[in-house]
């Protein structure tokens, strides 16, 4: 799969902008704040239907705009799709493939697959758990349509549930009984969700170590495991038996929203005790196979957007990227603040590549490289 062009008006820091692309490796080159990133966060729009970067659309409006527009044309195979979305300040978002616009906004993820690979990923080692269950909850929806809708019904019900014991706090009193309609309804779409999580990472667990023994070239055990309250426990009686204790917390603190990922090598665990180049190196191979998995299941090469990576990665490390880059990767942007080190390193594996230059919100020129 690629992107052949994009259109922006009034995204960001850009005011209007038309772009075609190489179907292999696109390089964004300017100073910092030229809008490099910004260019990638549209991409990642059009195939996630938000923001990478900003909380809210509205975020992404060019400052003193009142709307945005975002299109792209992607090849599949041989067909083409023109998906084009736009945000108004006070109108309902507008997502559209070809001429008809989505009912339902998760009916467009999976679609067309981007992955971005940034510098904040780090967050995935080093923040808690809701950023690890983000960046598995989002893979997993890529690849199951009913796993994302089972986890909008599930944190529908949680919310619910939470408000009647938040609610119990405040009168002094509680509906056991309207708790437990929630509760069916929290185990019935957390089971689904807890059975699925289990599953995908036994399949992820082996392609990320492939990718991390490529990249750090020796033999480093790393582990990932999935840990949940779930495991050798009924989700009804575990509810059951945290009650008193949701009550005090008002809030449910039994459940498969409390999950996590634990990521550990030889030492223990990597937060703690993980450099900084093998935090980063594992970021990276969750990031490779998460690009492989949904190769794998979609049958076609996600686009891959690398954000200032060569920064984070010492020589021999991005040397073997670009050996993935040349041989297994589809379409690529990555960005750079230091053209000629790109520039270098591409020459290097012999690649060709299209240059856009990046200035104040312009792309001004491009060239083959
Ligand atoms: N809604 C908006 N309207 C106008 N400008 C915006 C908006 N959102 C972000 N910007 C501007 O875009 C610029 C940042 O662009 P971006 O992050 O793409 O830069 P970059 O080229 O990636 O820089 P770096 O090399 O530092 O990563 C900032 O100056 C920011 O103020
Ligand atoms: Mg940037």
């Amino acid at each position: 799969m690629r992107l052949e062009s994009l259109q922006l008006l009034n995204f960001k820091n850009y005011k209007e902008v038309n772009l075609k692309f190489s179907p292999r490796i696109n390089v964004l080159v300017g100073k910092n704040g030229s809008g490099k990133t910004n260019l990638l966060d549209a991409i990642f729009f059009l195939s996630s239907t938000k923001s990478a970067f900003s909380a809210s659309d509205h975020n992404c409006i060019l400052h003193d705009q009142s709307h945005f527009m975002v299109k792209g044309t992607f090849q599949v195979g041989s067909s083409m799709h023109e998906i084009a979305s736009s945000v108004q300040v006070g109108a309902k978002k507008i997502f559209r493939v070809g001429r008809s616009e989505y009912q339902k906004l998760s009916d467009h993820i999976g679609k067309f697959p981007v992955i971005l690979i940034a510098p904040d990923d780090i967050e995935l080692v080093k923040e808690g758990s809701e950023a690890r269950r983000k960046f598995f909850d989002s893979m997993i929806s890529q690849l199951d349509r009913e796993y994302l809708e089972d986890l909008m019904h599930y944190n529908h019900a949680l919310k619910q549930r939470n408000s009647l014991l938040k609610m119990a706090h405040d009168r002094g009193s509680i509906d056991w009984i309207a708790v437990e309609s929630y509760d069916h309804l929290l185990d019935k779409y957390g089971s689904s969700i807890f059975e699925k999580r289990k599953g995908f990472v036994r399949e992820f667990l082996p392609v990320f170590r492939k990718f991390y023994q490529f990249i750090v070239e020796e033999n480093e055990r790393t582990d990932l495991a999935y840990v949940s309250e779930l495991i050798g426990k009924n989700f009804l009686e575990g509810l059951f038996q945290s009650r008193q204790r949701d009550l005090a917390l008002q809030r449910t603190s039994f459940g498969i929203h409390r999950d996590d990922y634990l990521f550990t090598m030889e030492e223990g665990d990597i937060k703690r005790l993980g450099s900084q180049g093998q935090q980063k190196s594992f970021v990276m191979s969750l990031k490779l196979a998460q690009f492989e998995i949904l190769k794998k299941h979609n049958g076609v090469k996600p686009i891959l957007l690398l954000d200032d990576i060569f920064d984070k990665l010492d020589d021999e490390r991005i040397a073997r990227l670009l050996e993935l880059i040349k041989t297994d990767l589809g379409q690529l942007f990555i960005t750079d603040a230091r053209p000629d080190r790109t520039r270098g390193l591409l020459h290097q594996i012999h690649a060709e590549a299209c240059f856009f230059i990046v200035e104040n919100g312009k792309v001004k020129a491009h060239e083959q490289s």
